[in-house]
């Protein structure tokens, strides 16, 4: 089948054109995940107990139910706002499973497709995932998936990661794994999330994690070829998941970081105005059941000029707006319980822009 005459149903090179179509994730069954090496070294401790005692159970229904309607509030905001805004299908996340050398009791959700999808220019990546618990979290995902590509759009998926034991090293460094580079994934086979990638035009950073590998970043390199530089950042975080809590580029010369988790700002931002993000809102009784608060960076651009930030976060919408931003505020509070935000729970589809080079 020739595609060459489709007009470009997903297109997207960088974290701030105009968007036109965006995935927007769903809590739809959200289910408490088995705890092994990778999710150990990511949720915080005062989680693992309650997550070993009820793992393969939903999440509380009250506070599913609350984050569905901030999450169907978001899109229809977007909406509003003239953005086409997907949803994926309702896949049950409490059904245990299983392959020859794992079972798990459960799923994990749907809600934070910038995980699970890599973007990068025409092509959706579907990313080989290290926690067992996000095996199947696709499946949601696939009715999108194959639409665009009937409708024109590279649809492929990194080697299918086994998982076996060997894939985690449990003896990994608690504190310091960027010294050492004893994170809980070894470099038994790639794997990554796609979230651990930030995208700016013909260059992309990424952060080695707890779940993204050498060999992951590797096998994207290679796959998205040449046009593309990929960039490794020398991060100090003592528990990396996900680079957009931790480097976050607005728009052409202007670069949010957190203020500790960057070790050596990449050479590429030297001529960029880079400001460092205010400390996140206090919530006092707000368990956050994955992540730490810093979520408050997980900020969505609509366009160069115009971020999403969550209403409560007062002094990072001051933050933006003294830097020029217009801002929309968005009640998000208790879809932030569940470890991401508006960056976290979108997968671009459409930008608006061609592929540059920033830098
Ligand atoms: N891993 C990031 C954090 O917890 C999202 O801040």
């Amino acid at each position: 089948m020739k595609t060459e005459n489709f007009p470009k149903i997903v297109s997207s090179y960088n974290e701030w054109d105009p968007l036109e179509e965006v995935i927007v994730g769903d809590m739809f069954n959200a289910t408490i995940p088995t705890v092994e090496v990778a999710v150990q070294a990511t949720i915080p401790d005062a989680q693992i107990d309650y997550f070993k005692l009820h793992a393969g159970q939903q999440f509380s229904e009250e506070l599913v139910g609350r984050a569905c309607r901030e999450l169907d509030d978001f899109s229809r905001i977007l909406s509003d706002l003239g953005i086409a805004v997907r949803r994926p299908e309702k896949v049950k996340k409490t059904i245990p499973y299983s392959t020859p050398h794992w079972k798990m009791l459960g799923g994990l959700y749907s809600a934070m497709p910038r995980d699970s999808l890599l973007v990068v220019g025409d092509t959706i990546i579907e990313a080989p995932m290290a926690w067992r618990s996000r095996y199947f979290e696709t499946d949601a995902f696939r009715p999108l998936l194959k639409e665009y590509f009937h409708r024109g759009a590279n649809w492929i998926a990194a080697p299918k990661p086994q998982l076996l034991d060997a894939t985690f090293d449990k003896n990994y460094d608690r504190v310091t794994p960027y010294l050492t580079d004893r994170y809980a994934v070894s470099e038994f086979e790639p794997t990554f999330d796609a979230a651990d990638f930030i995208r700016c035009g013909e260059d992309i950073f990424v952060q080695k994690s707890h779940v993204t590998n050498d060999f992951g970043i590797e096998w994207v390199r290679r796959s998205i070829g040449s046009k593309y530089r990929v960039h490794k950042v020398d991060h100090c975080d003592d528990a990396p998941m996900h680079i957009d809590a931790t480097l976050l580029p607005l728009c052409p010369g202007k670069l949010m970081i957190h203020p500790e988790r960057i070790k050596n700002l990449p050479s590429q931002f030297a001529e960029w105005e880079v400001r460092v993000a205010p400390s996140p809102a206090v919530r006092p009784g707000h368990t956050l059941y994955m992540s730490s608060a810093w979520l408050s960076m997980n900020v969505l651009m609509l366009s160069p000029d115009t971020v999403v930030v969550e209403t409560h976060e007062a002094e990072m919408i001051n933050f933006f707006e003294k830097w020029g931003f217009n801002v929309v505020p968005v009640r998000f509070s208790n879809v932030i319980r569940f470890g991401g935000a508006f960056h976290c729970v979108t997968a671009d589809v459409r930008r608006r822009g061609e592929l540059q080079n920033y830098f």
